[in-house]
């Protein structure tokens, strides 16, 4: 890793009240890690757990924003509400909400300058297709999405890029290492030729069928500075396993 690592877990539409043990057994669990640590769980446990998070280090955030403040849209959750709600994070352009709700590279450029607008720290997802890997387009792919959702100003303490192939999410495949590697130098190229030397700070996390027992060859790899884990988050024992890899 260039960078500190942040290895953050992402619980998708899993969840509830019950689970929050696991939050409890995180913060119990992170106390000398040597990375930093976020859980985004659904909304509606946000304001809960960020309370048990207290001030552990344990970062909590959301998987979704809106783009506006406040309004008539219904269903939709404001960055601002994550805030207040203890979030210090916000997750857009997940491959899923891509594909589930067509959000395409304008939206999630505006998605993450309303996290920011918030004071939250935006993860961005961008990654690949199987069909697009078939087709040898994974580099090209990425440099699009990147232009497209990655705002003017994007700084390494506002920002941090997720590289998740589509078809390595929940699916037990993932890249080879050198394949990773290769795509994560490429990001870290696309920021700095369009933002500036400073851009190399930006973390870089890879997300993909991430567990205990792959995240220690996954880690160390030079561009890699964390993880996007989803499966693998739902148990503090899985998710300390791949904490512990970071360290
Ligand atoms: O946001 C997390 C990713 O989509 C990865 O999910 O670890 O279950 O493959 P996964």
């Amino acid at each position: 890793a260039v960078n500190r690592p942040l290895i953050a877990g992402n619980w998708k539409m899993n969840g509830v009240r019950a689970n929050l043990a696991e939050i409890d057994a995180l913060v119990a669990g992170i106390a000398g890690a040597d990375c930093d640590v976020a859980i985004c769980p659904p909304a509606t446990l946000i304001s809960e757990a960020a309370g048990r998070a207290g001030d552990s280090g344990l970062m909590i955030g959301g998987q979704d924003c809106h783009t506006a403040a406040n309004g008539a849209h219904t269903g939709d959750t404001a960055a601002e509400m994550i805030a207040d709600a203890g979030g210090k994070l916000v997750i857009v352009g997940h491959s899923e909400r891509r594909a589930d709700h067509g959000e395409g590279d304008a939206l999630v450029r505006a998605k993450a300058e309303a996290g920011w607008r918030a004071g939250l720290l935006v993860i961005l997802c961008v990654g690949e297709t199987e069909a697009h890997r078939r087709a040898d387009q994974t580099l090209d792919v990425l440099s699009q999405q990147l232009a497209g959702s990655v705002p003017d100003g994007a700084t390494a303490d506002k920002l941090v890029v997720a590289y998740e192939p589509v078809w390595a999410i929940g699916t037990g495949l993932t890249p080879s290492n050198d394949d990773i590697q290769a795509a994560h130098a490429h990001i870290r190229g696309e920021l700095v030729a369009r933002l500036g030397p400073e851009a190399a700070g930006i973390r870089l996390l890879y997300g993909g069928s991430v567990k205990p027992g792959n995240a220690s060859e996954i880690l160390p790899l030079p561009d890699v500075d964390g993880a996007l884990v989803g499966g693998a988050s739902l148990k503090a024992a899985d998710f300390l396993g791949i904490i512990a890899a970071a360290g």
